[in-house]
């Protein structure tokens, strides 16, 4: 069959679609199925691309795919769960622990020669061990961030989007991660009111989608200095940063990377192509975003 490949995936990945007829481009017509990653739209005119039959997605966010339109196309969607968790939730906690002892700003001060001597309060940071993290999003990765958190004897507190436990997590917390997945109700889950609530000199880590979080608000309570610090792997209009919070130099910013080691990404483009290779063959593959459609999708593609 004719695959349309959308970014570069690393022959690994490929190797699991021998037999297909791969082409790197990025309109779907005249394809049966499509590998795209995080970057990709996949919209209603996408999915409804006739002869269209499955896509896989080099992810495990699925905020770029109309989820609602790949069921009334009946459309399998093959992603990347739990093969990213780990190298995320290392990225992660990197962050919070860059975030608190000021790495950015101390590497900045370094380079630019301004290191001239020791002093007893060079660039104070703030510990980490025993205090406490709130962890928005007690999914795979959240729950994986907790873990690490348990080896620096922090005290955890789970929330998700219900707001009295919300509201909670950000009053009593001196980190925050956010781990919720992008949807209509978790944009900007955490703006102004919200960031309002944290404590002075708190630390916020995003790694989950940049819209999660208001990041204007976000740059606001930095410079305002109500927030200690903050770090970002994720931003709402990647690859642009706003220009506020490229000014704040308590933040730490890095380029959504948090799966991006060699083995991770690896691993997730053998599980997308595999899953997408599954579907073609008619075998229901264990990593598919929305199982709902695939009795319709078998019973249409059997006939
Ligand atoms: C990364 O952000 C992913 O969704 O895989």
């Amino acid at each position: 069959m004719r695959v349309l490949v959308m970014q570069d995936v690393s022959e690994a990945g490929l190797a699991e679609l021998e037999g297909h007829e791969l082409v790197r481009g990025s309109d779907p017509a005249g394809f049966d199925a499509a590998v795209c990653y995080l970057v990709d739209r996949i919209d209603e005119s996408f999915l409804a691309t006739p002869g269209l039959r499955a896509v896989a997605t080099v992810s495990v966010g699925l905020d770029h795919i109309d989820l609602a339109a790949a069921d009334r196309h009946t459309i399998p969607i093959a992603y990347t769960p739990d093969v990213l968790t780990e190298a995320t939730a290392d990225l992660t906690f990197a962050l919070l622990l860059a975030a608190a002892r000021r790495l950015g700003e101390a590497e900045r001060h370094v380079r630019a020669g301004r290191w001239t001597e020791w002093s007893f309060d060079l660039l104070l940071g703030t510990d980490v061990f025993g205090k406490t993290l709130a962890v928005i999003g007690a999914g795979r990765i959240g729950k994986a961030v907790a873990r690490r958190a348990e080896g620096f004897s922090m005290n955890v507190v789970m929330a998700g989007r219900d707001r009295a436990q919300l509201e909670h997590a950000l009053s009593v917390a001196d980190f925050v991660a956010v781990t919720v997945p992008l949807s209509d109700e978790t944009r900007h889950l955490i703006g102004a009111p919200e960031l309002a609530l944290m404590k002075p000199g708190a630390i916020l880590v995003n790694s989950s989608r940049g819209p999660v979080v208001d990041e204007h608000a976000l740059a606001e309570a930095l410079r305002s200095g109500h927030l200690g610090g903050a770090g970002l792997d994720v931003f709402e209009r990647e690859p642009q940063v706003d220009p506020l919070l490229l000014e704040c130099e308590n933040a730490v910013l890095v380029p959504h990377i948090g799966s991006a080691t060699r083995e991770t990404r690896e691993g997730m483009a053998r599980l997308a192509c595999r899953g997408l290779a599954q579907i073609l063959t008619g075998e229901r593959p264990p990593n598919l975003a929305n199982p709902e459609v695939w009795d319709r999708w078998a019973a249409r593609w059997s006939a």
